[in-house]
């Protein structure tokens, strides 16, 4: 019986989150980290990109399933009914599409995906009272001049549609902060990599990776004949496009520092580490962790990119006490433990 009072209390005082978009990647990491620290999140997600491993991997870590909505945060119907039946105290919204080369071919698609059912999200927020938002923002805002490292507030400009969503996002954002009183974190990504230590959950593109990593793996199972390196006369060390790869545990633990760190206004915070790395970099230590050759070509330059684009994490460190600790090895050993442990499953047809 006390059992059972202390198990209500426990419910009552556990702050509700809805997340939006989480059965794809950060989402899902995001989701177990939450879970463990003590909130009770609510799902909300169209699962377009979702797998059979990463519901049974979510499944193997927490024990259960948490509360789950299946759709499109532009529906406006069902996000009335989510908040109606739950009592929110923040929203972590990742869910949109994210791929940099992949936008410069659909624009629209991007628009209408990203911006158009964010807009219904917020308005529905405001509706409920709901102000407390961290929204998954990205490095691709910066326009690049001052490469390598880019801070907070260095000048933006997008070439990408992808890049240009998360910046009309955060421009939209900072409207209902500046004139509604909400409370905004718009976190900019770096190139986040690797997986949960359990191996249960990671990245497992359903179909082409568009990410360096996810396809230096996949030609390392013999699922692609070898690495397009997207052109080798930038000027960087070695010719080849740099980055700031984050681990996903590491960029979690910020959001969790992040929620505790809301207050009216918008914030703007790189979670980066500060610590460059060009593709062939990558290529060899891939290399050297999984003990493999993998076959690579270089090939023309891809629509879209930035040669360097690289995070200066000092607000964020700073702000949220908070550093990133993996480093690049440890984060490749994880993404591909996860890789090995778990065959590439196909769209769930329960959650299509
Ligand atoms: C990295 C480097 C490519 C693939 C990402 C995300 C985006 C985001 C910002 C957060 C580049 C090169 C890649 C390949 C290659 N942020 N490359 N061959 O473009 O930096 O964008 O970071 O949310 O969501 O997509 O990442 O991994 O695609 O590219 O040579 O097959 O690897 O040119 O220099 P990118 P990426």
């Amino acid at each position: 019986m006390q059992e059972l009072f202390c198990i209500c209390c426990i419910s009552v005082f556990m702050k509700k989150i809805l997340i939006t978009g989480w059965l794809w990647y950060i989402g899902s990491h995001a989701v177990i980290a939450f879970e463990k620290a003590g909130y009770s999140p609510v799902i909300l997600d169209n699962c377009s990109h979702t797998s059979e491993t990463v519901i049974s991997g979510i499944e193997k870590i927490l024990w259960y399933f948490p509360p789950f909505f299946q759709g499109n945060m532009g529906d406006a119907a069902l996000l009335e009914r989510i908040f109606s039946e739950h009592s929110f105290d923040a929203v972590i919204h990742f869910a949109g599409l994210k791929s940099v080369g992949e936008s410069t071919k659909h624009i629209s698609l991007y628009h209408k995906n990203n911006i158009s059912e964010s807009i219904v999200l917020f308005e529905m927020m405001e509706k409920f009272g709901v102000r407390n938002i961290i929204f998954s923002s990205s490095a691709t805002v910066y326009d690049g001049k001052n490469a390598p490292f880019f801070s907070e507030e260095d000048s933006l400009w997008t070439i990408n549609p992808y890049g240009t969503t998360k910046l009309v996002l955060e421009k939209i954002l900072e409207d209902y902060a500046r004139h509604a009183g909400w409370a905004v974190m718009c976190l900019r990504y770096f190139n986040p990599i690797g997986a949960h230590p359990s191996g249960y959950i990671g990245e497992m593109p359903q179909w082409i990776p568009n990410n360096l990593l996810p396809y230096i793996l996949e030609v390392a199972q013999w699922k692609r004949e070898f690495l397009s390196i997207f052109w080798n006369d930038y000027d960087t060390p070695d010719g080849t496009g740099v980055r700031d790869y984050i681990d996903v545990n590491d960029l979690v633990e910020a959001h969790l520092s992040a929620y505790t760190h809301l207050q009216v206004g918008n914030t703007i915070l790189n979670l980066g580490t500060g610590k460059w790395m060009s593709v062939l970099e990558m290529l060899r230590l891939t290399e050297e962790v999984i003990w493999k050759d993998i076959a690579s070509k270089i090939v023309p330059r891809r629509n879209g990119d930035l040669p360097i684009c690289c995070a200066n994490p000092e607000k964020a460190q700073k702000l949220l006490s908070w550093k990133a600790h993996t480093s690049p090895k440890q984060s490749i050993s994880t993404s591909w433990n996860f890789l090995q442990k778990n065959i590439s499953s196909p769209l769930s047809p329960l959650w299509k």
